[in-house]
């Protein structure tokens, strides 16, 4: 028998085999179920991507491997989208390079920085790569908690005392827009980190996957609030932006020290992302009317469905991602009941209980469920309907 590394057996799917095999039974039952489960878009990548992606098959037919940092055009698109968006000046030369999508970038980033033995600082609850990119670094991952009585944002006081208390934290997530909770770090809090991250010597690495995705007011990027990027990287993908989770692309930014070595670490890890994928990329950076109507529909389902967990009293957060972050109680119960829920028409609905999300035992997660509101807005609509039926 070939066993595992003692560093993947740490990662145990027993909180998603216990829906999965939920979801197997409501399927042979015949229930046709509505899927709030996995942030996945299921509405069409933009069309001048597809466009970008088809010329840039005959343009790259001769191209060979790609560029391990990205075209020049990529970077500067990139580059460009930022300084548009955020107001900030990011030197394509130097401080950005092309990653394949968010996840792989962020799991790959403390491999370039940490040694055995040094910490990673990051939430309780939140987007697994922090943890796993931290544990195969032979990292040590530490994690600051986010709480209701917080407005799940992270606790300045809390994280200074972890850094006292840690001092082998080399490297810091945070991430806003927040998947699962939704909420949005405001200046403040950005500019309180950034003091800590620098004051111990610490990198600061911000997830801003989810930026896009608002209802009214822009997210920010770390970078926006410091002149010195020496300790600062970010990560921004396409995925959720241009519904483009399928093509893999994204990049990260900042100081041009940690951009230097991270190049240096993706060398050892692949060769680039394909050329025709970075021209689908730059005409999507060029476009926000696509971003602005991703944006509405999202913003039409959230109104759907918040509109019913309200009629049914259920607190929620719906600041901004494409999520919804619901207090239910016992979540696992209830994304089980919700599998059979009109057991009369076999119509389920799918959401992902909040114990699935949390990167430690982070036991008050359990009261909690996250909707992803990427079923159709008819979809939505009678999910709503089934919801304020049984729970009002
Ligand atoms: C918080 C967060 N960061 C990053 C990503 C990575 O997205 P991708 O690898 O598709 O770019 C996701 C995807 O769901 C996410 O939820």
């Amino acid at each position: 028998m070939i066993e595992s590394s003692e560093r993947l057996k740490r990662f145990s799917t027993y909180a998603f085999a216990e829906v999965d095999k939920a979801k197997e039974a409501a399927a042979q039952k015949g229930f046709r179920i509505i899927d709030f489960g996995v942030g996945d878009p299921t509405d069409p990548l933009y069309e001048g991507a597809i466009k970008g992606l088809q010329q840039g098959a005959e343009k790259h037919a001769r191209s060979g491997y790609p560029s391990y940092i990205g075209m020049k055009e990529f970077r500067t698109a990139a580059s460009e989208w930022l300084e548009r968006r955020f107001q900030v000046s990011v030197d394509p030369e130097t401080q950005i390079t092309a990653t394949a999508g968010a996840k792989e970038a962020i799991f790959h980033f403390p491999f370039a920085f940490i040694n055995p033995g040094d910490a990673v600082l990051m939430p309780s609850i939140g987007y697994p790569p922090y943890k796993a990119g931290t544990v195969f670094a032979g990292g040590i991952p530490v994690y600051y908690d986010l709480r209701e009585e917080n407005n799940f944002l992270p606790d300045v006081h809390e994280i200074e005392q972890l850094l006292e208390a840690n001092k082998n934290i080399q490297l810091m997530w945070i991430n806003s827009p927040h998947n699962p909770t939704t909420v949005v770090a405001k200046k403040k809090l950005f500019e309180e980190l950034i003091e800590l991250a620098q004051k111990h010597n610490v990198i600061m690495a911000s997830d801003e996957a989810y930026t896009e995705m608002y209802l009214h007011e822009k997210p920010h990027s770390l970078l926006e609030f410091s002149d010195d990027w020496s300790n600062l990287v970010i990560f921004h993908s396409l995925s959720k932006r241009s519904n483009a989770t399928g093509l893999r692309i994204g990049f990260a930014a900042g100081g041009a020290d940690i951009i230097r070595h991270y190049r240096t670490l993706r060398t050892q890890i692949d060769s680039g992302v394909a050329n025709a994928i970075q021209e689908a990329a730059i005409a999507a950076w060029k476009d926000e009317q696509h971003v602005e109507s991703m944006r509405q529909m999202y913003n039409k389902r959230r109104d759907v469905m918040t509109a019913a967990l309200k009629a049914a009293g259920m607190k929620y957060w719906a600041e901004a991602a494409f999520y919804l972050w619901v207090k239910v109680g016992d979540s696992m119960g209830f994304a089980k009941k919700l599998l059979q829920l009109d057991a009369k028409n076999k119509v389920g609905i799918n959401v992902t209980p909040g114990k699935m999300l949390a990167l430690t035992d982070t036991a008050y997660a359990d009261a909690y469920a996250r909707f992803a509101l990427v079923p159709s807005l008819d979809d939505t609509k009678q999910a709503a309907e089934l919801i304020r039926e049984h729970f009002s």
